[in-house]
């Protein structure tokens, strides 16, 4: 029969004669063998060396054979070593007893040798197959968590380049909208400017001239009050006295528009200025009112709605250190979404233009300063509102609700970038369905 040599057994039995047979047949097969006398003893001997095996007696003087296995199971040095108890060929109970206290097996007395060494070899066996799992379990813990570290370190890599590369179009997009937005609105601005300063300069010299030509003709009309059939003839059909009555009102009229548009020009030149690099003294308002300008052909009524009402509650702001461009893009997506929400609100509902006559949308812009800490500068709609789990990812690239063509989703998260990382200021939602919804910025000093 085959036999583990190398296998160290330990007989602990306080029988010599037991322990000269079992010692003499299994030293001949082999094995290297230790002997304990008791219990006590054996303990002691396994502080200094660890059998593979034990073949334990149940009936010793001192501790038995039962607390010896309870011990040793008791213990994490010797735990895992398997007994097997020698015990007498009837002791059904203790048989039962030193399995239930985590013996491997028994052998009976008297013993049979073939019997003892084909017990002895399968436990052997199973030891060794049990050390050998054990091994590879440690080794296969190791290579997954080896694993796993090489997993979440890679996830992780490719998180960090899929963050910049959305950083890097977000970027891009912004300073795309930005630039040609800019650009248009900037040369617009300048080529409006020559032709309006001309008209200015000259409807100004022209109410001058027509108040002149105008006393000049009533000087007429005192010295020669009969100018003869023909001249009255063709002041009745050109219709002198109202034309008298009415050309300085159109002049004036003239005057006024052509200031307005002076003023457009002027807002526009201030939206597009393109100072992106550096901070400024900016007033806020101005900002404002020069986004409100070149969103007016929304605000303004159209064949499904009326004018969309305006209430500026500006406050008494101080001047704002701040990036006057990128703060107008904030603006101008913040207003630009409400009205967008105004409009689609209004298509949904079905509303009439009377039904929102009576109701109106609105857009309330209220500034003011916070005391020691900035300006807070907050956009209100009337709209529809923000469902709440839309609310928690308005803010994140590429979440709209918008068709494709229409919307890219890329507004709120630009505001947030130009607020927060720009000028570390804050950007808040409130909304409330069937409300409306209240941006609130906040830009320190
Ligand atoms: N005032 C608002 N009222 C209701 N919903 C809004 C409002 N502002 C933003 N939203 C919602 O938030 C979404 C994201 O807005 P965001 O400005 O980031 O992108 P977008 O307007 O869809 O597209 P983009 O601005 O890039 O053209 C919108 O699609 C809309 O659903
Ligand atoms: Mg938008």
């Amino acid at each position: 029969m085959e036999t583990a040599k190398q296998d160290t057994i330990l007989i602990v039995d306080d029988n010599p004669t037991n322990i000269k047979i079992l010692f003499s047949f299994l030293k001949e097969f082999g094995f290297k063998v230790l002997v304990a006398k008791d219990g006590e003893s054996a303990l002691s001997k396994l502080e200094e060396v660890l059998p593979d095996i034990i073949l334990l007696d149940v009936q010793m003087p001192g501790i038995d054979g039962f607390e010896t296995c309870r011990r040793l199971k008791d213990s994490e040095r010797t735990k895992d070593i398997p007994v097997i108890f020698m015990t007498a060929l009837s002791d059904t109970q203790d048989k039962v007893k030193g399995l239930n206290l985590g013996a491997v097996d028994y052998v009976t007395k008297p013993f049979q040798h073939q019997e003892v060494l084909a017990r002895l070899n399968i436990h052997l066996r199973m030891r060794n197959l049990t050390k050998q799992l054990q091994k590879k379990n440690v080794l296969l813990q190791q290579l997954t968590s080896e694993l796993e570290e090489r997993v979440s370190s890679r996830t992780a890599e490719l998180r960090e380049s899929l963050e910049k590369l959305q950083q890097a179009q977000i970027q891009l997009v912004q300073s795309e909208k930005m630039s040609s937005l800019g650009e248009l609105v900037a040369g617009v601005a300048h080529e409006i400017n020559n032709p309006v300063s001309f008209i200015a300069g000259n409807v100004s010299l022209a109410s001058e001239y027509t108040e002149e030509i105008l006393e000049h003709l009533r000087l007429y009309q005192q010295v020669f009050p009969e100018p003869g059939a023909q001249i009255e003839q063709h002041a009745s059909e050109i219709e002198l006295d109202y034309l008298v009555e009415d050309l300085p009102k159109m002049v004036a009229s003239m005057e006024v528009g052509v200031d307005r548009i002076r003023q457009i020009s002027v807002s526009l030149r201030s939206f597009s200025r393109m100072d992106n690099t550096s901070k400024t003294q900016v007033n806020i308002h101005e900002g404002l009112d020069s986004t409100l300008m070149i969103l007016q052909h929304r605000i303004k009524a159209n064949d499904h709605r009326p004018d969309i009402e305006v209430v500026k509650e500006y406050g008494d702001l101080p001047l704002v250190n701040c990036y006057p461009s990128p703060l107008n893009q904030v603006f101008m997506n913040l207003l630009a979404n409400a009205i967008d929400a105004l409009d689609e609100d209004n298509l949904n509902k079905g509303l009439s233009y009377e039904e929102i006559k009576q109701n109106p949308n609105r857009l309330i812009i209220k500034t003011s300063a916070i005391e020691g800490a900035g300006v807070e500068i907050k956009i209100t709609d009337n709209g529809p509102g923000i469902p709440a789990e839309m609310q928690s990812r308005i803010f994140e690239p590429f979440v709209t609700t918008k068709p494709v063509g229409k919307g890219t989703g890329l507004g709120l998260s630009i505001c947030h970038d130009i607020i927060k990382k720009k000028h570390g200021g804050s950007l808040l939602c409130n909304s409330k369905i069937g409300e409306g919804t209240e941006f609130v910025i906040r830009i320190p000093q």
